[in-house]
């Protein structure tokens, strides 16, 4: 049987669980190959339809989240291989269309379309071990999956020109400064760290959950005032909900909510 790129395990005791998804091409430092995309498409996309699953953990392996896409692969390709197929591109769609939290879990390397496909995500943990970077200047090429367009939005002109122009990859310190990552922890605490994340999230309603990553999405979107009234109308929406009902009533009778994802 051919080896699985991506790796699937749920986790969690709440009502909604956590799903784990590893990429595993650990010996080619999980590079991103066009299988490997196609699997992880499929498996998130099975995912956001699964109404037991409250929030994705993707991560890779000790020295490695992804090293980007794979080069091998790559080198060979036309215009018109890339342009017809639309090779490893085709799936970062389904990334961004997924609806419920996505966490990126971020050991060792996350070059290229690694540090692409960790932005994709809702929020990146890292491990004192990460390093980022755009290197594909160094290739004859540019970012492909939005290095050149979510960088900057995330750690301002400067240093997203400072890291495509140069290459020079950026350590876990600095990318919590410059705002790329929510927070660093020790490397071996990454994945209890990422968990405790996924579970604290799993024990809220889920369409408030979604409300809320939608409106924030829509932040870099949409202009101040379209953004402001999109989170009025969700927030009024939420009041049509039983969880908020439950939430609020717990609150109020000083117990725990039980949500139930309606
Ligand atoms: C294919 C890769 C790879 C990659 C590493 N490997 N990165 N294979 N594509 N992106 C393979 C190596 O060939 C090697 O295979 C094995 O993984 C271990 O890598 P080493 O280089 O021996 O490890 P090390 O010396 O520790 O260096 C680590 C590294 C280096 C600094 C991360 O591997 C590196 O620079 N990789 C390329 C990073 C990069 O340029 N990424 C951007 C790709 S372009 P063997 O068989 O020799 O053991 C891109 C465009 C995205 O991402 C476009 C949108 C999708």
């Amino acid at each position: 049987m051919d080896t699985q790129l991506i790796l699937s395990e749920v986790r969690g005791t709440a009502a909604l669980k956590t799903a784990v998804l590893t990429l595993n091409r650990p010996k080619q430092l999980n590079a991103l190959n066009d299988t490997l995309m196609d699997e992880l498409g499929q498996a998130l996309d099975r995912l956001d339809r699964d109404d037991t699953i409250g929030c994705i953990v993707i991560t890779g392996s000790e020295k490695a989240f992804a090293a980007g896409a794979d080069i091998a692969a790559m080198a060979s390709w036309t215009y018109m291989d890339v342009y017809k197929s639309d090779y490893i591109t085709r799936n970062w769609e389904t990334l961004k269309r997924v609806r419920k939290p996505v966490i990126a879990a971020v050991a060792g390397y996350a070059l290229g379309g690694g540090c692409e496909l960790a932005m994709m995500c809702d929020f990146i943990i890292a491990a004192d071990s990460a390093r980022f970077g755009q290197p594909e200047i160094k290739l004859g090429v540019i970012p492909g999956a939005g290095g050149t367009q979510r960088l900057p939005r995330a750690i301002s002109k400067a240093k997203a020109m400072d890291l495509v122009l140069t290459a020079r990859m950026m350590d876990a310190a600095e990318a919590e400064r410059a705002g790329l990552v929510s927070r660093v922890v020790p490397a071996d605490k990454l994945l209890e760290e990422a968990f405790a994340a996924a579970d604290a999230i799993c024990g809220y309603s889920l369409p408030s959950l979604m409300a809320a990553k939608e409106c924030v999405n829509r932040a870099f979107e949409a202009p101040l005032n379209e953004g402001m009234l999109f989170e009025r109308r969700a927030f009024h929406a939420l009041f049509g909900t039983e969880d908020q009902k439950e939430g609020m009533d717990a609150f109020v009778n000083k117990r725990k909510p039980e949500f139930r994802q309606r």
